[in-house]
C-alpha cells in the first residue's frame, strides 16, 4: 500500500506537480505525424499531462504545439485558420507561429508594441518513428532525443497503434510490470502461451539503471537461474521481451486518462503479414478501435464484451478476448486513480513495491535538484531480455550484458 500523500505524488502530473515536473524533462509523444498530414491542414486537439493544446503543421511543414487558448480572450485555436506560417484565431484574427510568437494582431493596428509583448505557450516538437514528440519542460534543460530503437528503424519495420485507457498512467505502468498476473489474467489466451506454461517466479529484482530500471523475475532451475528482464525507460516506457519486440508508452492525457501507444518492431527487417496476424485479431496488444476515435470497441461501457460462457469453459481465464483488452478491464476497474491506501501487497508484488520506491525516490531527488535518469540519449539503447545464468551470478552482475544493444541502429 501507499500513503495518500505518496499516491498523490506518483499519480498527479499536471503543471507544477513533482511527477509532472519530472515527466516534462523528457520528450513526450503527442500524436501521430500523419494526423497532421499536410502543411496548412486542419489543426488537431491534443491533451498532454492535463494541458489542453492544439497541434498544427505550418506552410513550411514545421509542427507547432500551442496552448489551445488564445491569449487574447481565450477562444480555442482549434477553430483557427492555419495559413501562411501561423495559426490565426478566428475570433479577432490574432496569429501565432510554431514558436508561439504573435506574428499578426490586426485588431490593434494602432499599437505597434502590443504584438511584441504577446506570446502563447508553444512546446518544441520533433518527429520520430511516425510520431510527433513534444518537450514541455524548461527550455534550457531540453535533452537530445533518446536513441529509442523503435523510433530509429525504417517505417516498414515498425507498427504503432494507440488507444486511451480510462485510468491514471501509473495503473497502466504498474500493470505492465505486474509479473504474477500473467499466470492468471492472460491464461488461456492464444497470444500468451507463457501464461499457461509458466509457474510463478521464485525471486524478483528491480534495479535502478541509467535509463530507468530493469525488472527481473527469476525461476530457479537447479544450478541455473532463468531470468525474464523487463525494461522501464523513464518516464513511462516499457520494452517487452517478445518477437517481434513489443513496447508501450503510457502518456498521461490527464490524471484520469492515459494514451497507451503500442509498438511492435524488428530492429533489422520489415514486419511481415504473419508478424501482424495476431495484431489484426487483437490477440496481442493492439485493440480494435471505434473508427476515427482513440477508444477501443470493447470498453468499460460494454464490460469489454466479456463472455461468461467462455469464462466458464476453461479455455479463457477471463472470458475477455485479447491481452490488451484484459489488461484494460482490470486496470480501469480500479477506478480513475486507484486508492493504493487500501491494498494488501504480498511477495509476488515485490516488483510493484520496489518500482514505486524507486519512482518516489526519483521524484523526490529531482524535486531537490538532481538530474533524472535517462537524459543521456545513448542510455536508451537497450532491449528486454530473457537469459539463463549460473545460480552464482547475481541479476545485477548479469543484466548489462543481456540488455544493452550491441549493434544499435544509427541515431538520426
Ligand atoms: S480571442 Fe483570439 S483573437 Fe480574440
Ligand atoms: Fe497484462
Amino acid at each position: 500500500m501507499l500513503s495518500r500523500e505518496d499516491n498523490e505524488l506518483l499519480t498527479r502530473t499536471g503543471p507544477g506537480t513533482p511527477m509532472g515536473n519530472l515527466m516534462r524533462r523528457y520528450w513526450i509523444p503527442a500524436l501521430f505525424s500523419n494526423q497532421l498530414a499536410e502543411p496548412d491542414g486542419a489543426p488537431v486537439r491534443v491533451k498532454l499531462l492535463g494541458e489542453k493544446l492544439v497541434a498544427f503543421r505550418d506552410t513550411e511543414g514545421r509542427v507547432g504545439l500551442l496552448d489551445e487558448r488564445c491569449p487574447h480572450r481565450t477562444a480555442s485555436l482549434f477553430f483557427g485558420r492555419n495559413e501562411e506560417c501561423g495559426l490565426r484565431c478566428v475570433y479577432h484574427g490574432w496569429k501565432f507561429d510554431v514558436e508561439g510568437n504573435c506574428v499578426d494582431l490586426p485588431s490593434e493596428p494602432w499599437d505597434k508594441d502590443f504584438k511584441r509583448k504577446i506570446k502563447i505557450t508553444a512546446y518544441p516538437c520533433i518527429e520520430r518513428g511516425g510520431l510527433v514528440w513534444a518537450y514541455m519542460g524548461p527550455p534550457e534543460l531540453k535533452p537530445d532525443f533518446p536513441d529509442l530503437e523503435w523510433t530509429l528503424v525504417p517505417d516498414a519495420n515498425r507498427y504503432v497503434t494507440r488507444h486511451v485507457q480510462e485510468c491514471n498512467w501509473l495503473q497502466a505502468l504498474e500493470g505492465g510490470f505486474d509479473t504474477s498476473h500473467l499466470t492468471f489474467l492472460h491464461r488461456g489466451d492464444e497470444g500468451n502461451a507463457d501464461g499457461v506454461r509458466m509457474s510463478l517466479p521464485n525471486r524478483y529484482e528491480v534495479l535502478p539503471m541509467d535509463f530507468g530500471f530493469a525488472a527481473g523475475t527469476c525461476r530457479e532451475q537447479g544450478e541455473k537461474n532463468f531470468w525474464t528482464c523487463s525494461i522501464m525507460l523513464m518516464p513511462f516506457h516499457k520494452l517487452i521481451s517478445t518477437s517481434p519486440i513489443g513496447a508501450h508508452v503510457w502518456v498521461p492525457v490527464d490524471d484520469e486518462n492515459t494514451m497507451n501507444y503500442c509498438i511492435e518492431y524488428w530492429p533489422d527487417k520489415p514486419l511481415s503479414r504473419d508478424d501482424l496476424a495476431d495484431s489484426e485479431e487483437a490477440f496481442f496488444i493492439h485493440p480494435q478501435m471505434i473508427p476515427g476515435t482513440d477508444r477501443p470497441i470493447a470498453n468499460r461501457d460494454n464490460e469489454y464484451l466479456i463472455d461468461r460462457t467462455l469464462q466458464k469453459s476453461g479455455t479463457s481465464y477471463t472470458g475477455i478476448k485479447g491481452i490488451g483488452r484484459q489488461d484494460c478491464s482490470v486496470q480501469e476497474s480500479m477506478g480513475p486513480i486507484s486508492d493504493r491506501t487500501i491494498e494488501h501487497l504480498g511477495m509476488s508484488d515485490s516488483v510493484i513495491i520496489k518500482m514505486r520506491r524507486l519512482l518516489l525516490k526519483t521524484v523526490q531527488d529531482v524535486a531537490e535538484g538532481a538530474t533524472p535518469p535517462g537524459l543521456n540519449a545513448a542510455a536508451y539503447r537497450v532491449r528486454s531480455s530473457r537469459f539463463t545464468v549460473p545460480a552464482t551470478v547475481s541479476f545485477e552482475d548479469a543484466v548489462d550484458e543481456f540488455v544493452r544493444v550491441k549493434d544499435p541502429v544509427p541515431a538520426q
